[in-house]
């Protein structure tokens, strides 16, 4: 049984909207992934950086590591495809156990964006787009009203650890005018950069769920670090 997507709103107390906290792993041990799994309960999902050496410079995890985790965590799984053609492997990652899988506008034609976003239907996944820094707002409009989710880069996809691009502040307000025009379902992610201070800029600019690596597992005290990106403390 697949999580559901959990809602959006605001907290009864002042105007503080209700955040979600998706800690990376690719800034976790993956020889200790399971101590760094149990590690970020207190937060709402996981997120997988999933990258094949071709659409970025980097390699890392793939399906059997979607997989593994799976079967030792319930945690919501936002599964993040930094991989050309990834219409090619939905099938496999939903498999595999994703929740949520989001593949890049500039990874494939249109034609293959609507091949995945079409198989992430069949196999009931939910369906994410995400956009590179150089990608207008708008580009995702045509597929907005059947989408479960925006992730917006505020870095150069590839690397966890780099600085926060606060241009990308912008794309963030405009997609979410066009998630509140056209689909307030669909939730807005923001990837890159993400510490309690930039948390709070991408909050305010319309952001609901924050993925963060080094500022989760480069701290001591990770339950308090992600409590900090909810500003709580
Ligand atoms: C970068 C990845 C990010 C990355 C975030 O390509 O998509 O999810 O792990 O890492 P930090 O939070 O360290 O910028
Ligand atoms: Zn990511």
């Amino acid at each position: 049984m697949r999580a559901a997507v959990p809602g959006g709103g605001r907290t009864e107390k002042e105007d503080l909207p209700v955040v979600k906290i998706a800690p990376s792993i690719l800034s976790a041990d993956f020889c200790m992934l399971d101590r760094d799994l149990k590690a970020i309960e207190s937060a709402d999902w996981v997120h997988v950086d999933v990258m094949d050496g071709m659409f970025v410079p980097n390699i890392t995890v793939g399906i059997p590591v979607v997989r593994s985790l799976r079967a030792h965590t319930n945690m919501f799984m936002d599964v993040h495809l930094m991989i050309d053609k990834p219409d090619r492997y939905v099938e496999d990652f939903a498999a595999a156990g994703a929740d949520l899988l989001s593949v890049h506008l500039e990874a494939a034609g249109p034609p293959y964006v609507r091949r995945a976003l079409d198989l992430m239907g069949s196999c009931g996944v939910k369906k994410g787009i995400a956009l590179r820094p150089v990608t207008k707002a708008e580009a995702v409009e045509p597929y907005i009203e059947e989408l479960d989710l925006v992730l917006v880069m505020t870095v150069e996809p590839g690397f966890g650890g780099q600085k926060f691009m606060p241009e990308q502040l912008d794309t963030i307000a405009r997609v979410r005018q066009l998630i509140d025009r056209y689909n307030p379902g669909c939730l807005l992610e923001v990837d890159g950069g993400i510490n309690p201070e930039t948390a709070r800029q991408v909050v305010d600019a319309g952001a609901e769920v924050l993925v963060a690596g080094s500022a989760v597992y480069g701290s001591d005290d990770i339950p308090g670090a992600i409590a900090a990106l909810r500003g709580e403390n």
